[in-house]
Formats: C-alpha cells, sequence, structure tokens
C-alpha cells in the first residue's frame, strides 16, 4: 500500500497481463454470516480482508462460531447451526466498528436467535440510521432497546429468557428506500423462524439498490434459502427452511474494482490482440450489478470476452467512442466511465447518477473538478455529469488530483496517465485507496507499462559515509519509489567472491564479472539474501566495504551488473544511490543530486555508527581508510566517483539528514509539471 502524501503516476504508455482483484465486500460478509448460521464448516476462499470484514469475523468468533483463518484469504467457518437450532453464545458486546455490512444482518439474526447482546461502533456507526430494521423486528415480537439515540446504534437484544412467541402470521413490512441493507438483514436472518410457515416481507416505498438484494437472494440460494419475489416487493421465505452449508464458496473479486482494469484494457495501447488484460476473479456470471460496467465500456469501445469468472479485455475501437447512458444500475462503477471518456469522441453524458452526491464525498462535484484540472469541458447538473475531453493532445494539463478521501476518484483518475500528452498525473493521498482495494496501485503497476525514459530516476551519488544511503532510502519512502542501493551489488558481489575462493582483484575478475552477471541477490526493505543466505550484516562491515571497492574498480564487473542496476527502474519511480548512478548507469536521470561531507565529519559519523552497533574503532584509522577508498573510488578509470556534470552538489557537514531530505524533495517537486 502506498501510504505518501501524493503519488506521482508517470505517463503510461500502454497494458497487458494478468491481475486478480480482491474479493467483494458486499459477498464477503454475508457470505461469513450465512456460514455462521448454517450447520457444519464452511471453507471461504478468496474472502476480502478489510477492516469490515476483520469486524465480523471476531464478532462471529465470540458467538462460538470456529473461525479457522489459513492465510491467502481461505477462512473455515463452523457454523452455529444444530439439528436442535443455533445457539450463539451469550450473553456478549460487540464491537461493529464503521461495518454496515454486519451491523444491520447480525442485528437481525441474533434477535431471531436469542440471547443478550449489545451491538456497537465507531461515533459514526452511531449516527447511520437502523430504525426501519429495529421497528420491523420489533413488529415480530422481539424487545430490542436503543441504548443511544432512538433510530441508531448502539442497541441491547434483551431475550435472556429466549425469543418470545414471533408474530408471523402478517407479513413483516420494512421500508426500501433508506437502505437495502435493512431488507438484506431480514432476508438473512428470517430464515431461522421459517421453519413450519411461509414468512413474507413486503417492502414499503420504492426499493432501492435492487443490485445488491439480487446478491442476497442469490447467495441464500447457495445456502439452500430459495426466495421467491414478486417484483421486488413481496418477498416469500418457503416454510421448512433451513440453511445448508455449500461446504466450498469462493468469494467473487470485485465488480466495481474490476472497472479501473477493463478501462485501463479499453485504453492502453498495446492491450491489442491476444495480449491486453485479464481479470480473474470475477465475469460474466458475477452475481454483482456492476458487472454490467463491461455493457457500458463495450458501448464506448472496449473489445471484451470472458468466462463465468475471467474477463479479457482489449482495445477495440480507438479513439472511444461517446455514449449517453442512464447509469442507475451501475453508480459506482461509473465513475470509471467519466473518465474513459477522456478519450472518446464527442460528450459523454452520465445519467440518473443523483446518489453520487451522497456518497463518500459529493462525486459529481468531485468529478467535474478534477476532470476539469487535467483540460476536459465538464457540464454538471443536479443528477448528470456531461464530458468532453480536451481537444487535443496539446489541450490535456498535468494536474495534481485531490481525492477527497474517496478511494474510487483515486483508483479512476489513475486512467488519466494513460494521456496522449506523456504527462505524469499526480494522486494526492493515495492510500485512500485502501477501503476497497489496498493494493490497487502495485495491481495497476503490474500491468501498466510505461516508456522506460519516462520512469522518474533520482540519483544520489557521492563519497563513502556521505548519508546517501539514508537519504536516498527516506526520499524513496517519501515518494513511493523503489530503491537501488548500487553499492550493495558490489558488496555482495566481493562476497560471493570470496565465498567462492576467487581473489579480489584483477586476475579473477572474469570469474568475478560471471558471478556479479548471475548473482541471485534479493532485497526486503532493509535486509539482503544472496541465494537463500541472508547477508544483511556480512556486507556491511568496513572489511566487505575495502573488497566491494576492489571488485569495484574491474571493468568487467562493471559492465556485468548493468542489466541487474537498470531493472530497478520500475513504476512508479526510483531512487538509486551509489558513485555513478548519475555519470554512467541512469545518464539521463532528471534529478542527480551528488551528497558530499568533509572527511572529519564523515569519519566521525562513522565512527558513532560502528559505537551504536557495538564495534570499537579509532577515528582517526577510519578517516585513513575511507579518504583511502575515496582516493581509490576517484582514481579508477571506469566510472570514477565524481559529481554528473548536471548534479546539483549538496554538502551536509553542516546539516541533519531531515533537511537534505527536504531539500532534495523540495528539488524534485520544482521539476514537476503540476500546478499549484
Ligand atoms: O556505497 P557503498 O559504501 O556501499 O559502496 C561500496 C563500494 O562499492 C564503494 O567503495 C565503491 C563501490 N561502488 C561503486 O563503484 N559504484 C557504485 N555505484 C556504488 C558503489
Amino acid at each position: 500500500m502506498f501510504s505518501t502524501a501524493f503519488l506521482d503516476l508517470p505517463p503510461l504508455a500502454g497494458a497487458a497481463g494478468s491481475v486478480q482483484l480482491p474479493g467483494s465486500k458486499s459477498i464477503s460478509n454475508r457470505v461469513l454470516l450465512l456460514a455462521a448460521l448454517s450447520q457444519g464448516t464452511t471453507e471461504v476462499r478468496d474472502l476480502l480482508a478489510s477492516d469490515d470484514t476483520r469486524v465480523m469475523l471476531d464478532a462471529l468468533r465470540q458467538l462460538g462460531c470456529g473461525v479457522e483463518e489459513s492465510g491467502g484469504g481461505t477462512v473455515r467457518i463452523t457454523g452455529l447451526g444444530s439439528p436442535h437450532g443455533a445457539r450463539p453464545r451469550s450473553p456478549a458486546s460487540l464491537f461493529m466498528g464503521n461495518a454496515g455490512t454486519a451491523m444491520r444482518p447480525l442485528t437481525a439474526a441474533l434477535a431471531l436467535l436469542g440471547g443478550e447482546y449489545e451491538l456497537s461502533g465507531v461515533p459514526r456507526m452511531h449516527e447511520r440510521p437502523i430504525g426501519d430494521l429495529v421497528d420491523a423486528l420489533r413488529q415480530l415480537g422481539c424487545r430490542i432497546d436503543y441504548l443511544g439515540n432512538d433510530g441508531f446504534p448502539p442497541l441491547r437484544i434483551a431475550h435472556a429468557a429466549g425469543v418470545p412467541p414471533l408474530q408471523l402470521a402478517a407479513p413483516i413490512r420494512v421500508r426500501g428506500d433508506v437502505s437495502s441493507q435493512f431488507l438484506t438483514a431480514l432476508l438473512m436472518a428470517l430464515p431461522l423462524a421459517a421453519r413450519q410457515h411461509d414468512v413474507v416481507i413486503e417492502v414499503v416505498g420504492e426499493l432501492i439498490s435492487k443490485p445488491y438484494i439480487r446478491i442476497t437472494l442469490e447467495l441464500l440460494a447457495r445456502f439452500g434459502i430459495a426466495v421467491r419475489h414478486e417484483r421486488w416487493q413481496r418477498f416469500t421465505i418457503p416454510a421448512g427452511s433451513s440453511f445448508q452449508s455449500p461446504g466450498l464458496i469462493h468469494v467473487e473479486a470485485d465488480a466495481s474494482s474490476a472497472s479501473y482494469f477493463i478501462a485501463a484494457g479499453a485504453i492502453a495501447a498495446g492491450a491489442t490482440g491476444q495480449d491486453g488484460i485479464k481479470i480473474l476473479g470475477v465475469g460474466l456470471d458475477s452475481i454483482q450489478g456492476d458487472i454490467r460496467f463491461v455493457e457500458a465500456a463495450q458501448a464506448m469501445g472496449a473489445r471484451i470476452t470472458g468466462g463465468p469468472n475471467w474477463l479479457h479485455i482489449a482495445r477495440g475501437q480507438w479513439p472511444l467512442q461517446a455514449i449517453d447512458l442512464d447509469c442507475n444500475h451501475i453508480p459506482d462503477a461509473a465513475m470509471t466511465l467519466a473518465v474513459m471518456a477522456l478519450y472518446a469522441q464527442g460528450t459523454t453524458v452520465l445519467r440518473n447518477i443523483a446518489s453520487w452526491r451522497v456518497k463518500e464525498t459529493d462525486r459529481i462535484a468531485a468529478m467535474a473538478a478534477e476532470l476539469r484540472k487535467l483540460g476536459a469541458t465538464v457540464k454538471e447538473g443536479l443528477d448528470f455529469i456531461a464530458v468532453t475531453p480536451p481537444a487535443s493532445a496539446a489541450d490535456w494539463r498535468a494536474a495534481h488530483i485531490h481525492t477527497y478521501d474517496d478511494h474510487r476518484v483515486a483508483m479512476c483518475f489513475s486512467l488519466a496517465a494513460f494521456n496522449p500528452a506523456g504527462l505524469p498525473v499526480r494522486i494526492e493521498d493515495p492510500q485512500c485507496v485502501a477501503k476497497t482495494f489496498p493494493d490497487y496501485f502495485e495491481a495497476l503497476f503490474q500491468v501498466a507499462q510505461a516508456q522506460a525514459g519516462s520512469i522518474p530516476v533520482i540519483c544520489i551519488d557521492g563519497p563513502t559515509a556521505s548519508g546517501k544511503g539514508t537519504v536516498a532510502a527516506a526520499v524513496a519512502r517519501a515518494l513511493g519509489y523503489h530503491l537501488l542501493d548500487s553499492g550493495a551489488l558490489y558488496r555482495i558481489t566481493a562476497l560471493a567472491a570470496s565465498r567462492a575462493g576467487l581473489q579480489i582483484g584483477p586476475a579473477d575478475e572474469p570469474r568475478i564479472a560471471e558471478l556479479a552477471r548471475q548473482l541471485p541477490v534479493r532485497f526486503e526493505g532493509a535486509r539482503v539474501w544472496l541465494g537463500d543466505d541472508e547477508v544483511t550484516a556480512a556486507i556491511r562491515t568496513e572489511e566487505a566495504g575495502m573488497n566491494a571497492s576492489q571488485v569495484s574498480a574491474l571493468p568487467a564487473v562493471r559492465a556485468a551488473l548493468l542489466a541487474l542496476q537498470h531493472s530497478f527502474r520500475r513504476l512508479p519511480g526510483l531512487v538509486a544511490d551509489g558513485r555513478d548512478m548519475g555519470t554512467v548507469i541512469f545518464p539521463q536521470a532528471p534529478l542527480k543530486i551528488f551528497l558530499t561531507a568533509s572527511a572529519e565529519c564523515r569519519a566521525e559519523r562513522r565512527h558513532r555508527q560502528l559505537l551504536s552497533n557495538g564495534v570499537s574503532a579509532n577515528i582517526a584509522d577510519l578517516r585513513a581508510q575511507l579518504e583511502a577508498r575515496d582516493a581509490r573510488d576517484s582514481s579508477r578509470s571506469v566510472a570514477p566517483l565524481k559529481p554528473a556534470h548536471d548534479a546539483l552538489v549538496l554538502d551536509n557537514s553542516e546539516r541533519t539528514i531531515d533537511e537534505i531530505v527536504a531539500q532534495v524533495i523540495a528539488w524534485w517537486q520544482a521539476r514537476q509539471p503540476f500546478g499549484a
């Protein structure tokens, strides 16, 4: 996950490959509850890992369900059901966080199962209505009290002596025009009361969000409950219903999340023919309403094929075709269409999207404002948005996209990085995607391709102990970029050579170069592996530094490490530190820093560093050693240590690391094209 203040996406040229998307939140929590109400064990695969599913799993554990998490999204739930009915552990006090998909259905289920429970959540949860559901349950005879404000959590279910006789003769009436979750909660809980007689639910008012009720009915069917309905107004749970575990159930990937990759496939050059983008985990048999985004993308020109649980997307018509569409059936995924409109001929009009105004943010206003920053002409109304793309490539603007703490704004605007003008796009607060897709940008970078030259590299070169490693790591962290510690590669090569019994010098140059060319090296944060061996500490000794300096003077070794160093230049960017990053390895890098400090100052720092690692040393010796190393590094014939002609020289003898890092980032910012 990117937890930086902003993430700069370099211009993207193409996209191809496959992506596995995270599980659907709506399906995940429904499946968990249904498994909990069943008898026996259900293995749930591909469960979404998020705050909301965590809350549900914790609650089920507290209620006495068996919950066995085996990693990789697989959870085995042993349900509460038994031939004599389900018996959750009571009394219990359950914390629901901000998960509406846990709060509402658990309230209904526990009210019908009996026992004493308190259900509460975060302050925002105590502002989210639940009165219509409580009213419906009270009609049945359930005893539910409000512990705070009437109509809102926290709640107490007070059935210490068991569930009172339920009033099931008349239809249960529930409002359908506030939240479809009330109806979902009743549909999932009332089969518990439908042993002898049919149970009928009547919706009062127009039912909103029918696609979500469809998901509920589909999942109930997989757990053996066949609900009938008449025009989405009257639902009948047949007598004799009981929850039957399907044994194994897969959670579909999130169809709304799929929309970004469908769009990328439709937009990105290179995504043609067999190449294109393959989405795994959700497909044409999806039970999620947003799968109909596929039709809208096809109407704009995407070429889409698919199977039950996969989709393949390639560029079809180009430029895309503008559409005029009622988006009521795909409110979330439709935001992606507004960004696809940037690549269409004509004006795209998305209608019947009034619900956008009351989501995570006012999405109509947000989309309009951010699309305009990119150069589009946008008209907005109470319930529509009309987007006309920039007239030509020259009319696109490099924009910093404000994301309004709205995961979908962040994800859909990443698609602007495919712009024909070759401009980067800045996404502010990229971690807001965690709501539904924590690794969204990683997934995007897995399929997106950039021209190598357009992936930014910041070079930080300098002599030993100048602080460049620390500065480079901090800059990489702040920007969300990859890090190349090229000195480590020479250190590892020297270590591998001495372990192989080679002489660290010209005599064994070809054999050391051979080792370097196939170096089985792996970095994980600050840790380093050579094959299966962790060598993090072994390469940091003074001796290892000296040996590295020796092997680095061998031209064949330097040549052998070239390709490996270039391979670190990956999306979204790279910070590279060493001696010749700016002069030899990345001569076209857009920012080069040469970091230096007086020998005295560097010797003192190295001394402190050694002491803190419990190694005693003498400052004068250290200074002599590092001056000797500098002399060798600077005087060698290949890639000698020196500032690139276009490097900015920064002397940090008198400055703290934080000041240096701030200076490098300020220089970097000043070179970006984003307006204020
Ligand atoms: O930065 P460091 O101390 O880990 O580097 C160890 C040695 O590797 C250094 O003395 C010279 C060599 N080196 C190099 O020649 N070129 C680089 N880009 C990085 C390091």
